[in-house]
């Protein structure tokens, strides 16, 4: 799956999204000045096109990347993103409070308190899910009638230390070509739900045609530094 999604996305397919993305973060009091971390950062292909653009204007971004699976980071590190990388949960993330400016989570589960925790007062957290037309090309060969994702927004719409910014609604339509058409199916939960004679007719696709679609909602983190007093 994560060798499937590092193949596609270095396709470009998603450049709206890392487009929407790098504008956010551009558009921020800090932007690309500051300490970031994406939660769930997979093979880490956010993270590169991040390193990439700091790179190219002599920022100074900091960035961390957690995931818990160990193949992802692995891959990751092998980007050589100058980047610290940790294999381990978005539940129970190894940082000091207040200690990060913005979090990234594209199509990753969050836990609204762990967020808040890790994330300075005001600071921003970036969440990337899915619209309601995405991928309809390609569910389209798999079920009689498509089932849109809910995404992972209630949980933060719900809690009390974040604000809902801004929503960003990014659409679009992508023509994937040939091998690239298996690996979005196995990138993605419906290659469990593709039965064997749906996916040897994917594969054997030449194109497909499919539209793209995502929120990103931008969330500032309304809870207060906690002050420490110590210790007897
Ligand atoms: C759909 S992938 C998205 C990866 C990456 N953000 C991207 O868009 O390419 C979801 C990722 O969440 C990770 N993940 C699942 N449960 C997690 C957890 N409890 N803590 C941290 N990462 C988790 C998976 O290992 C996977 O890399």
């Amino acid at each position: 799956m994560i060798k499937s999604r590092q193949r596609f996305l270095n396709g470009g397919y998603y450049q709206p999204l890392v487009d929407a993305i790098l504008n956010t973060i551009n558009n921020c009091p800090l932007s690309f000045e500051q300490k970031l971390l994406d939660i769930g950062c997979g093979e880490g292909y956010y993270l590169q096109q991040l390193r990439n653009i700091a790179e190219r204007s002599n920022a100074n971004l900091e960035l961390l990347g957690l995931d818990v699976s160990k193949a992802g980071v692995r891959l990751a590190a092998k980007r050589k993103l100058n980047a610290l990388l940790v294999v381990d949960s978005a539940y129970k993330i190894p940082l000091f409070d207040h200690s990060v400016d913005t979090v990234l989570s594209v199509f990753s589960p969050i836990s609204p308190d762990e967020t808040a925790r890790v994330l300075k007062t005001d600071g921003s957290l970036i969440m990337v899910g899915p619209g309601e037309e995405h991928l309809i090309g390609l569910t389209a060969h798999i079920y009689d009638q498509h089932q849109p994702h809910a995404g992972n927004f209630k949980a933060l719409d719900d809690h009390p230390a974040f604000a809902l910014q801004e929503q960003i609604e990014i659409k679009t339509t992508v023509t994937v070509n040939g091998a690239d058409i298996f690996d979005l199916l196995t990138m993605t939960p419906y290659y469990w739900h593709a039965n064997a004679e749906q996916q040897s007719k994917l594969s054997a696709l030449d194109q497909l045609t499919t539209p793209i679609h995502f929120y990103l909602r931008i969330y500032q983190n309304k809870y207060p530094k906690r002050s420490i007093t110590c210790c007897d």
